[in-house]
């Protein structure tokens, strides 16, 4: 048998300990697969006598990250340390300089400096594997480079967020509160240690940068995406979109359009008999129309120590049997720029939900405001507030909930910003976006 592939772990939180667990569990099952054993011999973390629950008696310890990507001890660096800079992204540079190969779960990294890391991995033959970055468990990175690589990528979505998706399903499953449900969401570990990066999509958006790149060859950027979170989403709207046949999850999108690539995270009204609606709690989803075929989704657990730590492995696995891939599927050189589709020019359905004065002339003006920017309503439903007795309330803020066929942002923007200006509603309109699917 081939000699072992020698492994440095940089970072031993809840991933770093699964990671090295699973590889102990599964050496030998490894090194048949792989043709050669997998050991992880050096190791380095902040804290050297944490106890992890995991072995550690045999393996080297570095203090600095960069010195064991460095070393000669060495064959491959999995970085799982986190953040966009800082000694993650020394580490990676330094292993990569070196000429290993480097198993990183960081979707921040690869984010902002993906195409240089990649340039510098295929200056120096390396490999520079990121299947946990995404959808951690979720094969997806593997699936857009290698399963669909002669297939013309049209439109992918998804559910990037675990914490987002446990949010968004215990309030609606169980009526809870946002603020316990991200409470429980961090004592489970699956969010951020900073969770509005969560909450306010900017995760997702990471995530979304990266798979749009492999989905349309462009270079990876953060920058062009427009980002809205889920802290708005109040019990009210969870409750509607089920009774429109409805469902909300805060999705990831990328989309080819004749004005560019449209990349855009946002809470999103999917139908509730869709495969992406039927995904709870902290599973993701990645649903990939390609062209000729009919969508393909994938399913699995998209947070969490176990779940990351199988697709680092995976990429550990690919390093052993000698393949190497470009990172972003082509070489670096043949990454083009984004041609970015401005958000105004989107195109698709509203939900809106509106606080309306209720008195004599409301409802004709909000439907003269969208009448004049040629927005066709095709659901409106008002709801009286009750009294003490149950009985309707007259001349306070009732709730009026519209949905509207395909229009766009722009025509919906205007539209509630005349609305606003006639004085015949109280505080913000919410709008959430209808996914076609
Ligand atoms: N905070 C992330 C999530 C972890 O909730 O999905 C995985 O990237």
């Amino acid at each position: 048998m081939a000699e072992a592939l020698r492994v440095g772990v940089a970072g031993l939180g809840t991933v770093g300990a699964a990671l090295i667990a699973q590889i102990a569990r599964q050496h030998d099952a490894l090194a048949a697969r792989c043709g050669r054993a997998i050991d992880v011999v050096a190791v380095s973390a902040r804290s050297k006598g944490k106890d992890r629950g995991i072995d550690l008696k045999r393996t080297k310890w570095f203090a600095d990250p960069v010195e064991l990507a460095r070393s000669a001890d060495i064959d491959v660096l999995v970085e799982l340390i986190g953040g966009a800079g800082g000694p993650a992204k020394a580490a990676v540079e330094a292993a990569l300089g070196a000429g290993k190969s480097v198993v990183t779960a960081n979707k921040a990294l690869l984010a902002k400096h993906g195409v240089a890391l990649a340039t510098l991995a295929e200056k120096h033959k390396a490999a520079l594997n990121y299947e946990a970055a995404v959808g951690a468990a979720i094969p997806v990175i593997k699936t857009l480079r290698e399963g669909l690589a002669g297939n013309s990528i049209e439109r992918i979505y998804g559910i990037l967020n675990g914490t987002c998706n446990y949010i968004l399903t215990r309030m609606e499953q169980e009526k809870l509160a946002f603020a316990d449900c991200l409470k429980e969401a961090q004592r489970l570990g699956y969010a951020e240690a900073d969770p509005t990066f969560d909450i306010e999509g900017h995760d997702t958006a990471q995530k979304l940068a990266i798979l749009s790149s492999l989905a349309f060859g462009t270079k990876v950027d953060e920058r062009a995406i427009y980002v809205e979170g889920i802290s708005s989403i109040a019990s009210a709207d969870l409750i509607a979109a089920e009774e429109l046949g409805y469902r909300v999850k805060l999705l990831g999108v990328a989309v080819k359009t004749p004005q560019g690539i449209e990349q855009r995270v946002h809470p999103t009204m999917v139908r509730k008999d869709s495969a992406i609606a039927q995904v709870m709690g902290v599973t993701n989803a990645v649903t990939i129309d390609a062209e000729g075929i009919n969508p393909i989704t994938l399913v699995g657990p998209g947070a969490g120590g176990a779940a990351t730590a199988s697709a680092v492995l995976s990429d550990i696995c690919d390093i052993a049997r000698g393949l190497r891939t470009a990172p972003f599927g082509r070489p670096t050189a043949r990454l083009t720029g984004v041609r970015k589709a401005p958000m105004q020019r989107h195109e698709g359905g509203y939900y809106i939900r509106l606080m309306a004065r209720d008195r004599p002339g409301t409802a004709a003006t909000i439907a003269t405001r969208l009448a004049e920017q040629e927005i066709s309503l095709e659901s409106i439903v008002q709801r009286h507030a009750k009294d003490d007795t149950g009985a309707a309330k007259k001349g306070g803020a009732v709730p009026v909930i519209l949905v509207t066929y395909a229009t766009s942002e722009d025509a919906v923007r205007k539209a509630l910003a005349a609305v606003g200006r006639d004085k015949v509603i109280s505080g913000r309109p919410q709008v959430i976006r209808i996914e076609k699917n």
